[in-house]
């Protein structure tokens, strides 16, 4: 994935509709469109779901590192995560990646980590669908430390699978609580771990950006003139509802300090 420079108009530029977690800058003549590396803090209540799979979802080991690195490979080279980068340079960040979750140095590595395998792939290589790695540091949450799925197996409900995995791991274990981290402009990610049930954390800046995204948005339609009045009140009250949670949390803030609305004043 690529951030975006091309010629445009400024009036044309100021009628676009921005993508959440994007910066949107124009100068030159031009529209430039990159990352805003803006990470989003969720957890998720643990409890039992039932896995259906006609492959095989196994524990991970320390002898399944040259899969894991060709899975991580595979899923992210063309993320938002690693927008704009050299491709030896994500090689490189899984390698270092997966060698620190598998020995410990990211915090321990679960058991309820699991990986999804292919039973009918021609190489060994090829055989990774998808893995979920769980660490836990000292005085932290369990974390979900990373999730991919191949690109060839996306949507079938692979990641669901693992996560649905782990969490009868986690809840069989007594672990009530899962945290993982995304970027907000990882539009699937996103997508997926909504879709799973993880819940934002208390955030003031996410906050702030989904208010500031709504009313640039209410703003965008209403000088474009093309407004039903049903949308009209769909898009106000997406930014006063932004605009009150906002305000909830600066209250939260001032009660119980910054590290209340900012999870990453908390990580390790
Ligand atoms: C995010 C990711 C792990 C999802 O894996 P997946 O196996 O395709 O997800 P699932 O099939 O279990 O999706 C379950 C639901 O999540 C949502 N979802 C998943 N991917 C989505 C997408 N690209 N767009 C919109 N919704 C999506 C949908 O609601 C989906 O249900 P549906 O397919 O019935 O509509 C995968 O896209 C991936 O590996 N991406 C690259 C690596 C990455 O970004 N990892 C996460 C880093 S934090």
């Amino acid at each position: 994935m690529r951030s975006q420079h091309f010629p445009m108009s400024k009036g044309a530029f100021d009628r676009m509709p921005k993508k959440l977690g994007w910066k949107h800058e124009y100068w030159d003549g031009q529209a430039h469109i990159s990352p805003r590396w803006q990470s989003v803090t969720v957890t998720l209540a643990v409890q039992p779901h039932p896995v259906r799979t006609s492959y095989t979802i196994r524990a991970v080991t320390t002898e399944d590192e040259p899969q894991l690195v060709a899975g991580y490979i595979a899923a992210f080279e063309d993320s938002f995560d690693f927008c704009d980068w050299e491709l030896a340079k994500i090689h490189a960040a899984a390698r270092e990646d997966v060698r620190k979750m598998l020995s410990g140095q990211r915090g321990r590595l679960l058991p309820a980590s699991c990986l999804a395998l292919d039973p009918h792939a021609a190489t060994q290589e090829e055989q990774i669908m998808g893995a979920a790695l769980i660490t836990h540091s000292e005085g932290h949450l369990p974390l979900l430390d990373i999730v991919f799925v191949a690109p060839q197996w996306h949507r079938q409900g692979v990641a669901t699978a693992l996560l649905a995995t782990v969490s009868n791991a986690m809840f069989a274990a007594g672990m009530p609580t899962l945290e993982s981290h995304y970027m907000l402009g990882n539009a699937e990610s996103r997508a997926w771990h909504q879709h799973f049930g993880f819940v934002e954390e208390p955030d003031l800046l996410l906050a702030k950006t989904y208010y500031h995204h709504a009313q640039y948005e209410l703003h965008r339609r209403e000088d474009l003139g093309d407004l039903l009045v049903s949308e009209r009140e769909k898009l106000r009250a997406e930014r006063d509802h932004w605009q009150a949670r906002v305000d909830e949390l600066e209250q939260l803030a001032h009660q119980l300090g910054m590290e209340a609305v900012m999870p990453s004043l908390r990580r390790p």
